[in-house]
């Protein structure tokens, strides 16, 4: 397994926000602590390549908003938010190193990687406020010959479909029903996040390991008893920023 990564900009401060409100960023703690969830990923056996950071993109940390990579090919996509769309040209030289076949997203479509859950050969992507059916069904066209049935999901008051809703194994999810209709994921076993935390669903899936934030200790309780083995890493900084664990790194088989 590798990750693409990409360092913290000291702009951070100035990222996008739609679903919480601006609170300070302390950016040398945000370093930190991206550097930890680093650290936390190599841990987990994952050999990680380290982009620099892009000082004149805030939400440039938050790569996963700025590709699709599958084990065939992959697809830059087009972030909903005006702010993030140079991005996409800051990461495509190191998508093109890792992969041959490189398609794109093009107007009037717009997706950002975090309202993309890949479970094996299902692609379930968010209908948010970043992602909208046109880029849905350019990216149905691009997967179709490699065997992936893509389906649109409506969701409601959270930025991501990955907010929502992530794979903790081919058949089990962790979701948040509040944000996204649970009747799209029935045939997987579902395990809910705990009442009070709302923005638990988000988990990196690294082989049989999950990588979560330190902050929800019932919903970690909940899946480590359904015999998940959990790390937690603190991204307190980042999650100011409407950032979460899946956020900052794109996981590939190399
Ligand atoms: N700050 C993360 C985003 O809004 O894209």
């Amino acid at each position: 397994m590798h990750a693409l990564c990409r360092a913290v900009s000291p702009a951070i401060a100035d990222c996008e926000l739609s679903f919480i409100g601006r609170e300070p960023i302390n950016v040398a703690l945000a370093h930190l602590q991206h550097g930890e969830y680093v650290e936390c990923l190599k841990k987990l056996g994952v050999s990680v390549i380290e982009l620099p950071a892009e000082p004149g993109l805030p939400d440039s940390v938050f790569v996963e908003d700025t590709v699709l990579l599958f084990d065939e090919l992959a697809v830059l996509t087009r972030p909903g938010a005006e702010s993030r769309r140079a991005e996409v040209d800051a990461i495509a030289p190191a998508v093109q190193a890792v992969r041959t076949q490189v398609e794109r997203i093009s107007a009037p479509g717009t997706i950002d990687g975090g309202d993309v859950l890949r479970i094996g050969k299902r692609v379930f992507v968010g209908l948010s406020q970043r992602s909208n059916q046109a880029a849905i069904d350019q990216l149905a066209s691009i997967l179709k010959p490699f065997g992936y049935s893509v389906t649109a999901v409506p969701m409601q008051e959270c930025l991501h479909l990955k907010s929502a809703v992530t794979a903790l194994s081919d058949d089990t999810v962790l979701i948040n029903p509040d944000w996204v209709d649970a009747a799209y994921f029935t045939e997987y076993r579902q395990i809910r996040v705990a009442d009070s935390e709302a923005h638990a669903a988000n988990v990196v899936r690294i082989g049989a390991a999950i990588l979560m934030p330190s902050c929800f200790p019932e919903t970690l309780a909940l899946v480590q008893a359904a015999g998940f083995a959990v790390s937690t890493v603190d991204v307190s900084e980042l999650q100011k920023a409407e950032g979460a664990v899946t956020c900052c790194s794109v996981l590939f088989i190399g």
